[in-house]
């Protein structure tokens, strides 16, 4: 803990930490200090100086944001000296700034609007020319009115110590100074948005919501993000005219929570929004009726789809049903998609549509995720991330990890791709898809010798890497956290890692973290959307089909929410399954064409934003989120449409008034497993190699094709530079393949083909395949990880 000392500040006696500033104490006090280039989780610039303040035996004002406190030390912040000198500060940054706050879009919300009515004057002296600044293109997000910066360096300041990349520079000095990109390539961090928060004027400022709305027309609501296993905590704010007509998100701002998202949002997270008004948008329930496409009443529709089932159940054919679900659904929606399904007789759950090996789906003792607070990585010695590019995947995640780094944390990587993680890597390791597990179970035999399976491979054990690897982990003590990322759910060898990972925590006295796709995984495994758990990890007697098998076995009837075939790491053969079974029920948001082809019901689904409910992330933190406009047309919330469903079939357990009864049960369940979330079922086995000669794909989802939400966002959609149709190649292995870059190739697998452009890239590793998921042409792949063939398509 740190020492106290005490100061006054404007008379008042104030507790102080020895070493914090001036500014620090005055707000813990709740005594405000005027700023603009101070923010509490920035790096101090101390270059407006609107912080002056007076200190007794001082002949000058000082910077409250500079200031160390010191013991004795008596702060007066509002006095004539205080005041003058806040007051030249202000007519300074006024006399080249433009005073149009009515055209401002940043007006009403603006830290200079704000300061200059208490500190500015109502006349200025200045009679010259305003100088006016070039603006800057920064990309479909951000918009610029650089004549408006008054050079907080504050956007400075965010891209390069908290997004961990130089995208923003101040150039030149005095009154030429501005802020721009080096190479006017605007800007390409993740987290990006964060820049409009902090810019204390109308600078930086959202480009989607330009000019639509005034910050006072708005309603706030409290919600949650879904996009990755953070859940981010965000602010809705809509806008509507008295009779609810004009019901409309408007932007989406971040919340504060320190234990989640501190006071950051990705991208993904603030303008994903923007899908609620996507032109794909289903609005009300239609049925196919021979190959013609109707739509009909909510009534008729559920209707059809209870009898449908109930004639299945009664048939006794339940396990022909398969239930998919996405892993964004909410608690509650999986908690009543897989009772309905369950209730007819069917485990055929899953929301795992991106998992490649389910072979260890009961050693996870609770759900995969993380086993300690998000903010624990700050004290870890030594990260080992596996298959994993979390900058952009998990990206508030990572930043506590890129946090810990800057403090001194030593990172270490393995990986197929030589991803760029925008902080300094201690050691890293870039091997094939192949080799990941030969690499693991030589670690874990050069960690100790004895463990009783596999062998050492030497070839791997005298890499220079490998050593460096080796070497860090030993030297983490106690402090090691591991995580295996999200290429590991999808690697076709993903269970035998696992375990070689846990061995290696198990070894090293370290913790073992997992990242999943989607952000409420944790809920959808404890609401039982999971072939082999009944809901609230209860057990389950008849293990149903996992994800990939309901694809594989091609059943009779299916029953998906809120998913596509973007979705799935093997969208062809969904593609199959779905064409070739005898119903689809769709319950969905959104509806392709190819959704068209498929689906023969389709029941609308509200959106986030659209109904209450609550995601639990992956540090098992449940999280509740409100209604914060109507659904779209005649959409409707997933859980109600299950408890009508069930109401229909005469199904009993289904009776609950409200979601918060159902989120009840997820909050006492947590509480009851607190600190019981372990994963001593692991064991390791014989490790079994892949074929040396097949090649294997590398490939992942874009994290703007992460999920339907923000595939329909335009502003993300122009930031994914990923070629559709390309198949990346190590230059090396190219050369190997006699492929040339840019030449047309064949990527083939079973009887599935595709014609792609062959793109040199010296950062895969060498020997993968890399081709994006949800990617136009990875639609026409059997599975996106498994074996495939590559030949020259000239
Ligand atoms: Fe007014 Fe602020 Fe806009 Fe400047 S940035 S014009 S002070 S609203
Ligand atoms: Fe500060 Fe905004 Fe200018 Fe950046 S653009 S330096 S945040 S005023
Ligand atoms: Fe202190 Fe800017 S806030 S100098």
């Amino acid at each position: 803990m740190s020492e106290k000392i005490i100061i006054a500040i404007d008379g008042k006696e104030v507790s102080a930490n020895v070493g914090e500033m001036l500014i620090q104490a005055a707000d813990r006090a709740g005594i405000y200090i005027p700023r603009f280039c101070y923010h509490k989780k920035l790096k101090i610039a101390a270059n407006c100086r609107m912080c002056l303040v007076e200190v007794t035996n001082v002949p000058k004002t000082l910077p409250a944001c500079a200031t160390p406190v010191m013991a004795g030390m008596k702060v007066f912040t509002r006095s004539k000296a205080a005041l003058k000198s806040q007051q030249v500060v202000m007519e300074f940054l006024l006399a080249n700034h433009p005073l149009d706050c009515p055209v401002c879009d940043q007006g009403g919300e603006c830290e200079l609007q704000d300061l200059a009515m208490s500190y500015g004057s109502d006349n200025s002296r200045y009679t010259s020319a305003k100088r006016a600044v070039h603006d800057e293109d920064l990309g479909p997000l951000v918009a610029t009115e650089m004549t408006r910066c008054i050079h907080c360096t504050r956007c400075v300041r965010f891209c390069t110590d908290i997004a961990g990349v130089q995208d923003l520079g101040a150039f030149s000095r005095g009154g030429d100074m501005s802020i721009g990109t080096f190479l006017e390539t605007g800007l390409q961090n993740e987290l990006s948005g964060n820049v409009i928060d902090l810019c204390p004027v109308g600078a930086l400022t959202s480009k989607p919501f330009r000019y639509t709305g005034r910050s006072w027309e708005f309603s706030q609501h409290l919600s949650v993000a879904p996009h990755d296993g953070v859940c981010s905590n965000i602010y809705i704010h809509t806008q509507s005219d008295n009779y609810g007509s004009k019901n409309k998100v408007m932007r989406v701002l971040p919340r504060e929570n320190e234990a989640v998202n501190e006071i950051w949002i990705s991208d993904r997270d603030r303008f994903s929004y923007l899908s609620l008004s996507a032109p794909d948008r289903v609005k009300q329930p239609m049925l196919k009726k021979n190959g013609v496409w109707a739509s009909i009443s909510w009534e008729s529709a559920l209707r059809y789809v209870a009898d449908t089932l109930t004639s299945i159940k009664v048939g006794q054919q339940a396990n022909k049903i398969g239930g998919l679900i996405s892993s964004s659904s909410s608690c509650e929606e999986a908690f009543m998609f897989q009772k309905i399904l369950r209730k007819i007789g069917s485990n055929n759950i899953d929301h795992r549509l991106s998992t490649a090996c389910f072979a260890d789906q009961e050693n996870f003792s609770l759900y995969p995720g993380f086993s300690t607070p998000l903010a624990s990585f700050a004290d870890k010695k030594v990260i080992f991330l596996v298959g994993s590019f979390a900058r952009q995947q998990q990206p508030l995640l990572f930043h506590r990890i890129r946090q810990a780094v800057n403090n001194g944390s030593k990172l270490v990587v393995i990986n197929s791709y030589d991803y760029d993680f925008s902080c300094n890597i201690a050691a890293k390791y870039i091997t094939g898809t192949k080799d990941i597990l030969k690499t693991l179970v030589t670690i874990n035999h050069m960690l100790a010798a004895d463990i009783g399976f596999g062998s050492i491979d030497k070839r791997i054990s005298i890499l220079p890497e490998v050593i460096a690897v080796v070497s860090l982990l030993r030297s983490a003590g106690n402090d090691l956290a591991i995580i295996a990322g999200e290429k590991i759910e999808s690697h076709v060898q993903g269970s035998q890692i696992r375990a070689w990972l846990y061995n290696i925590a198990k070894q090293l006295s370290g913790e073992f973290h997992q990242i999943n796709k989607g952000s409420n995984s944790v809920g959808c495994w404890l609401a039982g959307a999971v072939p082999h758990r009944g809901e609230l990890a209860n057990d389950c007697q008849d293990i149903g089909l996992n994800a990939q098998q309901m694809v594989e076995e091609k059943l009779a009837v299916y029953l998906l929410h809120g998913i596509e075939l973007d979705d799935f790491i093997n969208p062809a053969a969904a593609s199959i399954a779905f064409k070739e079974a005898d119903i689809v029920i769709n319950t969905n948001s959104f509806i392709s064409q190819a959704a068209f082809e498929y689906s023969d019901v389709i029941l609308p689904l509200a959106m986030p934003a659209e109904f209450s409910g609550s995601y639990i992330n992956c540090a098992a933190q449940l999280q509740q989120f409100n209604t914060a406009i109507m659904p779209t047309a005649e959409a409707k919330p997933g859980w109600k449409i299950y408890r009508v469903l069930a109401e229909l079939m005469q199904l009993q357990g289904f009776e609950y008034e409200h979601c918060s009864a159902i989120t009840t049960k997820f909050q006492d369940y947590l509480l009851s497993v607190e600190g019981k979330v372990d994963s001593s079922r692991w064991n390791l086995s014989e490790p079994e190699y892949l074929d040396k000669n097949q090649l294997y794909g590398c490939g992942y989802w874009h994290p703007y094709r992460i999920d339907q939400m923000v595939r329909r966002s335009e502003p993300l959609q122009k930031l994914v530079l990923e070629k559709d149709n390309c198949v990346r190649v190590h230059p090396d292995f190219g050369n190997h393949l006699q492929v040339t870059d840019n030449a047309s190739v064949v990527l083939e697998q079973e009887h599935f083909k595709g014609t792609y452009t062959c793109i040199y890239d010296a950062k895969v590793a060498y020997g993968d395949l890399y081709v994006a998921a949800s990617s136009v042409n990875s639609i026409n792949l059997l599975h996106v990880t498994a074996a495939m063939t590559i030949t020259s398509g000239a």
